[in-house]
């Protein structure tokens, strides 16, 4: 049966980019095999600095994950940090990875060229995502495009460590001491577009978090940035934030009834602004209904991350105990 292993950090309130990018292809993997889910509670260590907040949007994700649909029953959530051997394999997978290549990660590279020093974390950021995959003898990667580079660096790493140890007892239904994860993106949603037209991110502060209330989401979406084209021009549906956005969970009449009226001219930027917030608040109504009644128990949310943090532990534990034996640690 294949594994299937994802991660989003707790740093904010999700949003559509994190809905489509990742959440939604990872609910419907959570069917096809068995999966794993978890909050990176260390990863976002590297920029949250508030143990409140950390707190509240580790719970926050999770609480969101689940009102989207994923079933603690079929899927194993957890909180990475409640699985200590994620860095411990870390430091064993940080002994095989040549500097130049995470000199090479667009994180790392961003960082340097916004003339900001990097903390240690941030650069080994690659290594400890390697880990987090690796312990679970992961199969399938579901991730937005930003990550592919991630998981490339993870089978470089994975494929390094194979060739030094060839006779090391083997991953199940692998052929190494590792399995060699595939990344599984999602192309017509690759990269979802923020409020200004670049791709929809926290650290640009042009996200649609997919719960909002209705006002400030509604607020949000009548501020998308257009042109400046009047009422009675036609408009080019093709480069529209509001189309692209529109496409993700409008049916597919509705997309080409608006791309009409972008064509034919008449109707304002405000009327496509308004059809697309309805078609948003309805697609997430029950969503958000499910997540009103799991919030009305707040222990619950704790009980499924304490049961996903066993689940969890069980094969990461098995995995470590392989790893240290292959290495010599034991
Ligand atoms: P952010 O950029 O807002 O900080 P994260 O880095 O926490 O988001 O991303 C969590 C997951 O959501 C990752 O798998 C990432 O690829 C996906 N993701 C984030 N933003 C987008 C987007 N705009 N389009 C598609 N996927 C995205
Ligand atoms: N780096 C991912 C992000 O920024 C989150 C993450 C951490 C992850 N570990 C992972 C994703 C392992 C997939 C697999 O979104």
């Amino acid at each position: 049966m294949k594994r299937i292993l994802s991660g989003i950090k707790p740093t904010g309130a999700p949003h559509l980019g994190n809905y489509f990018g990742m959440m939604k292809p990872c609910i419907a993997l959570q069917e096809q095999g068995e999966a794993f889910y978890f909050i990176a509670d260390y990863h976002a260590l590297t920029t949250v600095r508030d143990p409140e907040a950390m707190r509240e949007h580790t719970r926050g994700v999770a609480l969101d994950f689940l009102a989207c649909g994923l079933d603690p029953v079929k899927a194993v959530i957890f909180r990475q940090s409640d699985v200590p051997e994620h860095t411990e394999l870390a430091w064993i997978l940080s002994c095989f990875t040549p500097m130049p290549m995470l000199e090479n990660c667009h994180a790392f590279k961003d960082h340097l060229a916004k003339q900001k020093t990097p903390v240690h974390g941030l650069f080994a950021y690659p290594v400890l995502m390697a880990a987090d995959i690796l312990l679970y003898d992961s199969n399938v990667v579901p991730v937005g495009r930003d990550q592919k580079q991630h998981v490339e660096v993870t089978r470089d790493i994975a494929g390094a460590i194979n060739r030094t140890y060839p006779k090391a007892g083997h991953s199940p239904g692998g052929d190494g001491l590792f399995v060699i994860p595939e990344p599984s993106i999602i192309p017509h949603v690759a990269t979802v577009v923020g409020l200004d037209g670049q791709k929809m991110s926290k650290s640009y502060d042009n996200t649609i978090p997919i719960f909002d209330a209705e006002k400030p989401m509604r607020k949000k979406i009548m501020g998308i940035v257009t042109d400046s084209s009047p009422v009675e021009a036609p408009k080019d549906p093709s480069v529209s934030t509001i189309v692209a956005l529109y496409r993700l969970f409008a049916g597919e009449a509705d997309v080409e009834k608006m791309e009409a009226d972008f064509r034919a001219g008449g109707v304002g930027y405000g009327d496509f602004k308004k059809r697309l917030f309805d078609a948003l608040w309805e697609y997430f109504r029950p969503m958000r209904e499910k997540r009103a009644a799991l919030a009305a128990d707040p222990t619950h949310v704790d009980g499924v991350l304490a049961s996903g943090a066993a689940r969890a532990h069980a094969v990461a534990s098995a995995t470590m105990e392989r790893v240290r034996r292959a290495v010599g640690l034991r």
